[in-house]
């Protein structure tokens, strides 16, 4: 064969690939309203920079008439390319071939990619769109799955993994979206369940449909497999771009800093109307969030699950940080087991990719009742706890209004090595709240008097002067100032900048056994 005949057939097999099941197949896809395995690449990642790998690679299977059906490629297109001009790993799987089952081929593309980006210290994204394990290959398909579980293991808070789930994601394959940082879904077209709808009413009896049982709205809300819900694959994709403003590529990075040159001094005056003269009022934490971030950006993860506490990323004088605040829009803000569950996955991620916390606090407890006793409120409390303790990441933290009881603690108090805690003067820092800490106090004395609530009006308000003010604790240096609320973006930024070269560690261990 000539020069000029080979790079015919190179060509020839390069379109091959690119057609994957072929373009019947492909516009099914989209009559579905869902992109092909090349399409999502090209939204996800930085113009022509994809380079793609393994293009001629097939399966192996020969059972069920599969020695005559190959297809280059094998259902998932792999490679690396740039986002932001940052090197990102990727694998796409192709619902058009075999419906983008995953057989012992199909597992090998993936987990070249995900020891190339172990061994050279950029991030996972994985692009799910699959019938899960190829059916005709078995047990050897099963191995595969689990070749990609440990890889995500081992690779877990050392290179940020990405999952976006683009059409079905189905049994033990959930697995590995559900052991990366970040899972993304579309409404409409992604669903993730361990049995689906048919096996649900075998077993359970219950009827539910598709988007009902795992669709991208209940994993974003109800179960929180999932931390961020679009409308469609090109707002999914764009806003894995985004998360890469605030993401170093390792754990032996450093964050990207900020573009916005947002002045570090502005002082927010708005701060003084959001926050109500009345402490038992509702305000909007989120806003408080816009107005001291630079250029008044937030990148939340996990908005429509635990609402009661809210997480997310922003930049600050240029600092990448990990926001983590109270609610009090929410369920007053208190803190329950979805809740702690959710906080303690972000601290975890931030403090293994030296993403600084910034904490806003404004917490009247731990959330009563039998369903949060029995739930194990405890268990899940204590994630939360540990996470914030054992973060060695820069660690600053606003108390804007309540901080009562053990949510003190744990809300990153000076105590479990919060570098820089500030407080409004409006912060309440106490065992409890004034009303439930006078009727145990004073119960007696209450029921004797006269008027008993004249009586509790007046032991409140005694106890409000003594203990719900900032100045117990700055008195001991539990707080480290009280400061105007209108210049807490400039002593944030002013903190970060100090903490800069921070230096800490914990004890070595092989890992720690945090309550799960
Ligand atoms: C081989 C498969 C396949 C699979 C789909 N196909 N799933 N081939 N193995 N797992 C093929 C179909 O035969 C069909 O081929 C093409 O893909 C498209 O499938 P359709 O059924 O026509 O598409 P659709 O109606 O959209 O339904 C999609 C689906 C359904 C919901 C994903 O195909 C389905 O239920 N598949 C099986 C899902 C499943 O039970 N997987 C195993 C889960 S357990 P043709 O040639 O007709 O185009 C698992 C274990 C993981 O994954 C282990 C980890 C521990």
């Amino acid at each position: 064969m000539t020069m000029r005949e080979s790079l015919e057939r190179l060509e020839a097999l390069k379109r091959e690939a690119e057609l994957g099941g072929g373009e019947a197949r492909i516009r099914a896809q989209h009559e579905r309203g869902k992109l092909s395995a090349r399409e999502r690449l090209e939204l996800l990642l930085d113009e022509d920079s994809f380079v793609e790998l393994d293009r001629f690679v097939t399966h192996r299977s020969t059972e069920f008439g599969l020695d005559s059906r190959k297809y280059l490629g094998d259902g998932v297109v792999t490679g690396y390319g740039m986002i932001h001009g940052r090197l990102v790993y990727v694998f796409s799987q192709d619902f058009t071939v075999f419906g983008g089952s995953l057989s012992e081929a199909h597992a090998e593309k993936i987990v070249k990619i995900q020891d190339m980006a172990l061994r050279n210290g950029a991030p996972v994204i994985g692009l799910n769109d699959s019938g899960g394990a190829r059916i005709q290959e078995g047990v050897v398909s099963l191995g595969g799955y689990a070749d990609i579980f440990l890889r995500n293991t081992l690779a877990s808070g050392v290179i940020p993994q990405i999952s976006v789930v683009l059409g079905p994601c189905a049994g033990g394959a959930v697995y590995s979206p559900a052991i990366t940082d970040f899972v993304y879904m579309v409404r409409g077209t992604s669903f993730m369940f361990v049995t689906g709808p048919g096996v649900v009413k075998t077993v359970t009896h219950e009827e539910i449909d598709m988007e009902g049982l795992g669709g991208a709205d209940i994993h974003a809300e109800t179960s929180g497999v999932a931390h961020f819900a679009h409308d469609s694959e090109a707002e999914s994709l764009t806003a894995v771009r985004e998360l890469f403003r605030y993401v170093p590529s390792n754990n032996a990075e450093p964050p990207p800093v900020g573009e916005d040159r947002d002045s570090h001094a502005r002082r927010s005056e708005k701060i003084l109307e959001i926050i109500p003269d009345n402490p038992n009022r509702p305000y909007d934490i989120t806003e408080i969030i816009h107005e001291i971030a630079d250029g008044r950006g937030f990148y939340e993860v996990h908005a429509g699950f635990a609402r009661n506490l809210v997480t997310g990323f922003a930049h600050l004088g240029g600092h990448s940080v990990g926001i983590v605040a109270n609610q009090p829009a929410v369920l007053a803000g208190v803190l329950d087991i979805d809740a702690s569950d959710k906080g303690a996955r972000f601290v975890r991620f931030c403090d293994a990719f030296n993403i600084p916390l910034v904490v806003l606090e404004d917490v009247p407890g731990f959330l009563p009742g039998v369903a949060q006793e029995h739930g194990g409120i405890i268990r899940h409390g204590a994630k939360l706890l540990y996470a914030f303790c054992e973060a060695t990441v820069p660690k600053v933290t606003v108390i804007t209004r309540k901080a009562y009881g053990g949510a003190y603690d744990v809300m990153n108090s000076k105590h479990v090595r919060g570098d820089i805690n500030l407080a409004w003067p409006s912060a309440e820092i106490a065992v409890m709240g004034p009303k439930g800490a006078v009727e145990i106090l004073f119960r007696k004395e209450i029921a004797a008097a006269e008027d008993p609530e004249v009586a509790t009006e007046a032991r409140m308000a005694e106890y409000r002067e003594k203990f719900a003010n900032p100045y117990v604790a700055a008195a001991r240096g539990f707080v480290d100032d009280v400061i105007d609320p209108r210049d807490t973006r400039a002593r944030l930024i002013n903190a970060l900048d100090m903490l800069r070269d921070k230096r800490d560690s914990n004890p070595p261990k092989k890992h720690g056994n945090i309550p799960l």
